[in-house]
């Protein structure tokens, strides 16, 4: 939704009858803490009141107050003169009034104080769990480092861990509230290129650029949500090939585009555009180049505004990232509704990066080069935390010796276990790929488990002190080892009664952490040579994949030659428990719809999120799971694989996989491909649909096999026949059939004999969710009437669609599409034209 900007600033302006007046509302801070650290009094910044250290002080908790300050001003800000340091690990505690997305900005400014030298301070930045900063150090310039987290409980607890035999410091601190619709959940990839992406939400972000094309530096001052713009002619490549323009003036914030908090006027009117002075009909690109940590995802957000040309549709041009498409054939005038000059803005997640530089470039449309030029007027580049939850390429986060801890100083450990943690998904990674490689010799001379994790340097100090612990908990959200004492007291000593799944692994159980988290115990077979590769297996997986729906892992535990994974607990068990045979209430289509795209969204990550795609191998509606609020997660990765290298097309491997899913290719040429789960997830979707087992030997011999018999029906056009009745019975017949239809037709394209003819799983995602769309359009009102006269006016509408929905057209334009969509598409762009008209 990022043209779903609802702020209450645009409410005003909506009943306002001169929209010019919206730039008047201002965006006010619910959480507004600034701090102005080691200050002896208040410091005005710009418009804003920087609170004396001393305001503040119960929120710090550290072993000894070092208020510093310095005549140096070099600093350029006020803020620069005083700072705080940390000769121990200490924490700042802030009490959060609304949850939901804060920025936290952190000002350094390294000068010298009696004995200590703040140049030669190393450190590392915990907020929220999420490692801000690591091995930190501030060498001569002052520098604020700005990050935004979603702020999921009631205090924001940042912690600065100085490494050993260091110090810490801080200059200054803001915790800020972000208006909710600033950075919403989705925006797309680069690869494959254009799809959607979901998961921003949960993300950590370090704005690392924040660049005005074109226009001048904008302060935080004339930023309505105080952030700091910078020109962009250090970025540029060849900065003769451009030039800049500008018309502030002209900027127009329409309703339900972006507004002033998005990016101020001077951004949106001020841009680059290409210098075709010599020759109007020269192509070529203007490219930007922003170095970066390599191993990271960005986020880019790319703003423009046509506030150059004369009338609309006039400006067709390309955006890349690096040699992706970023935008293809932009028409500014489309995207805007037919408004000029009104701001538009395009969201953007990068692979992780291999090299150490983004380049981002501009250049003409080579299909519509009547007026050949490009414009690019703002850009926002931001890390995305990894998967160890670290915006910092360090590995390891200092673990403080004895030098100021007391039992008050909880953050010294919650610092220290996280660093740990992180240490430890990484060694255990590590070595898990190390084992792999060395597998086939492992099978052949060793017979026994040997651990995940090293016992060796770091881990060991840090498993040393864990082991004496008899309690753990799950408050770092990160795949630890967990000791077997710990593993024991939460299940009752593996108590029978607390016993909520078998598999062929082990027995499930259901716990509770000392601290009250509820986690399933997935304790396996002692012993048992494969489920020895599948517990590893899971733990790569899972400790590289995070996703919301994918089930995560809190730890695992092999002392003593167990094999036990400890899982966050699905409180509403499996899909199947849901479809049939347990006498459990049955879900409503709406409920099924929405726990297929979830399952989909977690599979489209596996295969795509990851440079290398991952295949799941047992997808299975037993091990789709669901949450209390029935939101769906992909769980068991015990057989999953890493995909095709690019140059090959298939992973050859012994089949493996459940009765009744099983991809018929595979079974029969032994090839593993991403199509193989999308044939089993195929048969999910019927067993959703009809609500039985996928194989019943009890029925006749052709009602055995779900995937054949439903396959049956649907290509006779009649899976009424086979829908779940308690489905049929709550809707009108007629209605069923639209978007039941469409989920009848994405199964059958599943369950095509031949792997090629199968779509993506994104592709299934998209009609899904476009079959869910369909569904609420049924109960929001009656489309049957409208939809056949509107189908004659059909192209001038999609001129109106916003971007999602021309997205989703472009998605059905494409021709492995088109027999999927089939005539039925005509109604669907009438539903859609009317619910926007709504
Ligand atoms: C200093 O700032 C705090 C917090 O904003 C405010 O409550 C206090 O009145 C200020 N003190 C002075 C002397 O301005
Ligand atoms: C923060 O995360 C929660 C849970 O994922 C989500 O519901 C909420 O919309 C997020 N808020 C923002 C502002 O990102
Ligand atoms: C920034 O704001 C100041 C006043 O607060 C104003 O004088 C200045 O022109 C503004 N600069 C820009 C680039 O808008
Ligand atoms: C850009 O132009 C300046 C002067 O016109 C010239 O000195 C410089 O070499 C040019 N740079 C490039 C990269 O062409
Ligand atoms: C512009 O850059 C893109 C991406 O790097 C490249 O594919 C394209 O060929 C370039 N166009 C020109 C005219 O150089
Ligand atoms: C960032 O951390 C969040 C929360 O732990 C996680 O859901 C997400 O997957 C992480 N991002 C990446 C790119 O791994
Ligand atoms: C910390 O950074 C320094 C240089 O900035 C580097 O030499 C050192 O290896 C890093 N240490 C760790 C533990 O990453
Ligand atoms: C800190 O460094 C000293 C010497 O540099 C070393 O003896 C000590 O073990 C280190 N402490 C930790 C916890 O790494």
């Amino acid at each position: 939704m990022m043209w779903g900007f609802r702020e209450l600033g645009l409410l005003t302006c909506a009943l306002s009858i001169l929209p010019l007046f919206c730039s008047a509302t201002k965006f006010v801070p619910i959480d507004n803490y600034l701090i102005d650290c080691g200050s002896p009094s208040n410091t005005t910044v710009g418009s804003r009141n920087f609170a004396a250290d001393s305001f503040f002080k119960d929120l710090v908790s550290t072993n000894e107050d070092i208020l510093a300050n310095t005549l140096n001003l070099n600093g350029d800000s006020p803020l620069y003169r005083t700072a705080r340091i940390f000769a121990g690990s200490s924490e700042y505690t802030f009490p959060i009034n609304q949850k939901g997305r804060h920025w936290i900005r952190l000002y350094f400014f390294p000068f010298d104080f009696g004995k200590y030298k703040l140049s030669t301070a190393n450190f590392a930045v915990i907020g929220q769990d999420t490692i801000l900063l690591g091995n930190f150090s501030v060498q001569k310039n002052p520098v604020m480092k700005e990050f935004s987290l979603n702020v999921s409980s009631d205090t924001l607890v940042i912690t600065f861990t100085p490494s050993n035999n260091s110090i810490a410091f801080v200059n200054a601190i803001e915790v800020v509230s972000v208006p909710d619709d600033l950075i919403v959940d989705d925006a797309y990839t680069l690869k494959p290129s254009l799809a959607p992406y979901y998961g921003l939400y949960s993300q950590a972000l370090e704005t690392v650029y924040r660049v005005n094309m074109g226009g001048p530096k904008v302060s935080a001052d004339n930023d309505t949500l105080q952030r700091t713009w910078v020109p962009d002619q250090s970025f540029l490549i060849n900065s003769n090939l451009t030039t800049s323009n500008s018309n502030i003036a002209a900027v127009k914030y329409t309703e339900g585009g972006p507004t002033e908090n998005t990016a101020p006027p001077v951004v949106y009117g001020t841009l680059r555009q290409m210098n075709s002075m010599y020759d109007p009909r020269f192509i070529f690109n203007v490219t930007w180049q922003f170095d970066v940590d390599p191993g990271f995802e960005y986020f880019l957000r790319l703003h423009f505004c046509d506030v150059i040309s004369r009338s609309l549709n006039e400006l067709y041009f390309n955006v890349y990232i690096d040699s992706f498409y970023a935008a293809k054939d932009l028409d500014l005038s489309t995207e805007t509704n037919n408004v000029l000059a009104a701001p538009y803005f395009k969201d953007l997640v990068t692979l992780p990066t291999v090299s150490n530089r983004i380049r981002v470039s501009i250049g003409p449309s080579l299909t519509n080069t009547e007026y050949p030029n490009a414009i690019l007027n703002g850009l926002e580049i931001m890390k995305m935390n990894n998967s160890m939850n670290s915006l910092s390429a360090a590995t390891t986060v200092p673990v403080t010796s004895g030098s100021g801890l007391n039992s008050k100083k909880v953050g010294v450990i919650v610092g220290s276990i996280l660093g740990a943690c992180s240490m430890i998904v990484l060694i255990g990674v590590l070595f898990v790929m190390y084992m792999k490689r060395k597998k086939l010799a492992q099978q052949r001379h060793s017979k026994t488990w040997i651990p995940i994790s090293a016992n060796d340097g770091t881990s060991h100090t840090i498993g040393s002190k864990y082991s004496n612990a008899t309690t753990a908990s799950a408050a770092t959200n990160c795949g630890y080892r967990i000791p077997f004492l710990a593993v024991q007291e939460a299940t009752n000593s593996f108590d029978e009664n607390l016993v909520i799944g078998i598999g062929g692994f082990g027995k499930v159980y259901k716990g509770e952490l000392s601290d009250g988290t509820k986690v399933a115990v997935k304790r396996g077979n002692p012993r048992s040579q494969q489920g020895l590769a599948e517990f590893r297996t899971e733990i790569e997986m899972l400790s590289q994949f995070r996703h919301r729906h994918l089930v995560s892992l809190i730890g695992y535990c092999d002392e003593m030659n167990e094999m036990i994974l400890i899982y966050e607990y699905m409180e509403k068990g499996t899909l199947k428990s849901h479809l049939y045979g347990s006498g459990l209430p049955s879900l409503s289509w709406k409920q099924r719809l929405e726990i297929c795209i979830g399952a989909a969204r977690g599979l489209h990550y596996l295969h795509t999120g990851y440079a290398k795609a991952v295949i799941h191998r047992d997808v299975k509606s037993a091990n789709i799971l669901l949450d209390e609020n029935l939101m769906a997660k992909v769980a068991d990765f015990g057989l999953s694989k890493t995909g095709p290298e690019i140059d090959q097309t298939h992973v050859s491997t012994a089949v493996k996989g459940s009765f009744g899913y099983l991809d018929p290719e595979y079974f029969r040429r032994q090839q593993l491909t991403e199509k193989s789960d999308v044939y089993s997830f195929g048969v999910v979707l019927f067993e959703v649909l009809c609500a039985r087992p996928v194989i019943d030997p009890s029925l006749s011999r052709e009602m055995v096999n779900l995937a054949e018999w439903a396959l049956k029906w649907q290509k006779k056009g009649q899976l009424e026949h086979i829908i779940d009745p308690t489905l049929t019975r709550k809707i009108r017949p007629r209605k069923v059939s639209e978007h039941i239809r469409k989920f009848g037709e994405t199964a059958e394209k599943c369950l095509a004999e031949f792997g090629v003819d199968r779509p993506s799983i994104g592709d299934v995602l998209w009609n899904l969710e476009y079959a869910l769309q369909l569904q609420e359009a049924v109960f929001q009102g009656d489309p049957e009437e409208n939809s056949t006269n509107m189908i004659g006016d059909l192209s001038p509408q999609i001129n109106n669609f916003s971007r999602e929905e021309s997205v989703l057209a472009a998605q059905f334009e494409s021709p492995s599409l088109n027999d999927l969509s089939g005539v039925s598409m005509s109604k669907v762009f009438s539903q859609l034209v009317k619910s926007e008209g709504r």
